[in-house]
């Protein structure tokens, strides 16, 4: 029998997790994980925190601590959070820790000593100052896309470029204000492009099984063609490079975190974690889009180079993203739902936001939180349907027959109504089942919700609560079967709602036995009737609506905790610090009216539309960095207020004529500029 090693992404310890990783990820990974358990696999969950990288060593900075006191705070609070929801993880580890320093050296050390890297020199930024190398995200400057000053070394957060630190004018060192200065320094690079020809492309071609949003994103990568990527990084927190003569050298953190699922494994199970990684074993990954190409390419690549019996993932079910209340999550803006609030402003409703992440968890496409949508699904389907079913059986047993399993009856009035249901419930877990081995979850949980449907109808058409008045017989027999339908809802919830789940035990008062947990998840089988007399626990409500005044509440927490985003703001030079001009510099600027024929997204670029404009003249392409604000239906057809004879620039090798004219706001919403009625496209401004 093969073994699960299923993993989930290792979070950054450098803030808490919010909602959107909880539905990128871990909700999805854990429903997967305990179906597995429940049909009797044998798999190993694993987890931890990312504890790596530079975000982290910047967080330290701003706050005047190590980055050690920053990700033991965040390693706390995470691993908490997720305990509290009910992800199952079997271990949640971390990557400071030694078992994690020494696994990662050894696995750096076999594919130096295999030749697989090559030695580069190369010109790196340095501050002269602080004495060290400066990562990417410690340089500031000119974006040469769209001179927004205070663009990033490795990205302009106005723009949505990504560049590199030499692309930048004007380069200044985030630790001193300073210019930095070039200087050569050695890294080890891992070969991509060699990678790309001997096993890549095989790999990601031959993974015809995989989730569409998943092979796309990889196969636009092999086809810009993969190139070589340093695997070491001059900064002084992470993985010492385990060569002589690499003081102030790090691992790269995308070599290194991955590595953290085999040290969690080593740490977990000291004497067999190999099993786990070689031989009959299937490695699966969730993560989030944003962590693709180092799940699918180059951490495979790794453990293909490294060989010796380790496999390589087999199934990388990645999500897309989540967004909340019509906007982009933002951990800078502050605008999210933390899960650690959640679970103490809300508490004991783990499985609300279990069951309404579930259900709209962005499997194919990006998805929405709002809410106004989980109080409607709280209060309507999950109270409604399922908490209002196995209630009125609960109550109606215990007011009639004493709390007791009543007794059945064969062939009587209900026998024809028991078996469609039944046999509608049987393909309701046949569907269930299908879409947790096809990664469906949101299909999952609808099938579990329509078990409970298929129970309230049985009830509603055999209404044993006007029926005890002439024939206790056949009441008892329809409370029999739906006590029957309360037990396969135990069996359903495990994995999506693991504490109704506990709740539903209670109720029923029953252990499920591990045979017939086996049977109704491995084999499909619906639940064998509870015998009469078996006696009920006490009734509880599974769910409690969700009141108005809640929903107000966090509504009005996420706005007025929201904070404006500074990178947009800081690039955005306010208008009126801007000194006085001639107009003949304001003649110089040839503004027209023009309309959007078409707007598409730009691949990898997750700000950008691409706009086809039409003016007096013809259509021109024009890149606009407002991907992040407008839908490319939203944009089509307006007229906007072109300037356009600013010089062409290339953007992710498009030529892009000129820019459109947007207001912003000092919350960074954008508006058009537009015409107040529809004139000629190409009528002139000024
Ligand atoms: N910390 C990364 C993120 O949150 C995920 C790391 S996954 C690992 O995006 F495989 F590298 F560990
Ligand atoms: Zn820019």
């Amino acid at each position: 029998m093969p073994k699960h090693t299923v993993t989930a992404a290792l979070p950054y310890a450098n803030g808490p997790v919010h909602i959107g990783h909880v539905a990128g990820v871990y909700l999805p990974a854990d429903i997967y994980v305990r179906y597995l358990r429940n049909a009797g696999k044998d798999v190993l969950f694993i987890c931890g925190s990312d504890e790596h990288g530079v975000p982290i060593t910047i967080r330290a900075r701003k706050e005047g601590i190590t980055p050690q006191e920053v990700v033991d705070r965040y390693h706390e609070i995470i691993g908490r959070s997720f305990r509290d929801l009910g992800i199952s993880f079997d271990i949640y580890s971390r990557t400071s820790s030694e078992t994690h320093k020494q696994t990662a050296s050894e696995f750096f050390k076999d594919l130096y000593n295999k030749g697989v890297f090559t030695e580069e020199v190369t010109e790196q930024y340095f501050d002269a100052d602080a004495g060290q190398f400066l990562a990417d995200r410690y340089i500031t400057g000119t974006c040469p896309v769209c001179a927004n000053e205070n663009a990033y070394g490795d990205q302009c957060e106005k723009c949505g470029s990504t560049l590199s630190p030499m692309e930048l004018k004007n380069p200044r060192s985030a630790l001193s204000g300073n210019v930095p200065v070039l200087k050569p320094t050695k890294n080890w690079f891992l070969p991509l492009d060699k990678l790309q020809t001997s096993f890549l492309n095989d790999y990601i071609h031959g993974h015809t099984d995989w989730k569409t949003n998943v092979t796309g994103q990889c196969k636009s990568w092999l086809n810009d063609g993969l190139k070589p990527r340093a695997m070491t990084r001059d900064l002084d927190w992470g993985v010492p490079v385990p060569l002589p003569d690499t003081d102030g050298k790090v691992l790269y953190v995308w070599f290194e975190a991955p590595i953290g699922y085999i040290s969690a494994t080593r740490e977990l199970r000291p004497g067999d974690w190999e099993d786990w990684w070689k031989g009959d074993t299937r490695l699966i990954h969730f993560i989030g889009k944003d962590n693709i190409v180092f799940h699918c390419i180059i951490f495979p690549a790794m453990l293909h180079l490294r060989g010796n019996g380790f496999v390589v993932p087999e199934q990388v079910p990645a999500n897309e993203f989540l967004n909340l209340e019509g906007d982009k999550i933002s951990t800078s803006r502050n605008w999210a739902v933390w899960l650690n609030e959640y679970l103490e402003e809300l508490p004991g409703r783990q499985d609300e936001l279990r069951y309404v992440l579930g259900s709209i968890l962005p499997e194919t496409k990006d998805s929405e939180f709002t809410w106004k949508d989980y109080q409607t699904r709280v209060n309507s389907e999950l109270v409604a349907i399922l908490g209002n079913f196995v209630n009125r059986v609960m109550v109606l047993t215990h007011k009639f027959f004493g709390g007791k399993v009543p007794t059945p009856q064969t062939d009587g009035p209900l026998q024809g109504a028991k078996d469609a249901t039944r046999a509608e419930i049987q393909s309701h877990v046949d569907d269930m089942r299908k879409a947790l081995d096809e990664y469906r979850f949101r299909d999952g949980l609808s099938s579990l919700m329509n078990i409970a449907r298929a129970g309230n109808k049985f009830l509603a058409d055999a209404e044993p609560w006007k029926t005890i008045k002439q024939d206790e017989a056949q009441a008892a027999d329809a409370l029999h079967f739906a006590i029957e339908i309360c037990a396969n809802l135990v069996f359903a919830t495990e994995p999506f709602l693991p504490f109704t789940h506990d709740k539903l035990c209670r109720q029923l008062n029953l252990i499920p036995m591990l045979l017939m947990v086996r049977h109704f998840w491995r084999d499909g089988l619906v639940a064998k009737p509870l015998p009469a007399g078996h006696p009920l626990g006490e009734p509880e409500l599974l769910f409690a609506r969700v009141e108005d005044e809640t929903i107000a509440m966090q509504t009005e927490k996420l706005l007025k905790m929201k904070t404006p985003d500074t990178g947009a703001e800081a690039a955005l030079p306010a208008a009126e610090n801007k000194p006085l001009i001639q107009y003949d510099d304001f003649a110089k600027l040839a503004l027209k009216v023009a309309t959007v024929k078409t707007a598409e997204k730009v691949e990898k670029a997750d700000k950008l539309l691409k706009l086809t404009l039409v003016a007096d003249d013809g259509e021109h392409t024009v890149l606009s960095g407002i991907a992040q604000h407008f839908a490319p239906e939203e944009v089509t057809g307006r007229q906007v207020v072109w300037l356009s004879n600013l010089a062409p620039r290339k953007m992710r090798g498009i030529d892009s004529e000129g820019m459109i004219l947007m207001a912003e706001d000092t919350d960074g919403k954008l508006v058009f500029v537009s015409p107040s009625q529809a004139v000629a496209p190409g009528s002139g401004v000024s």
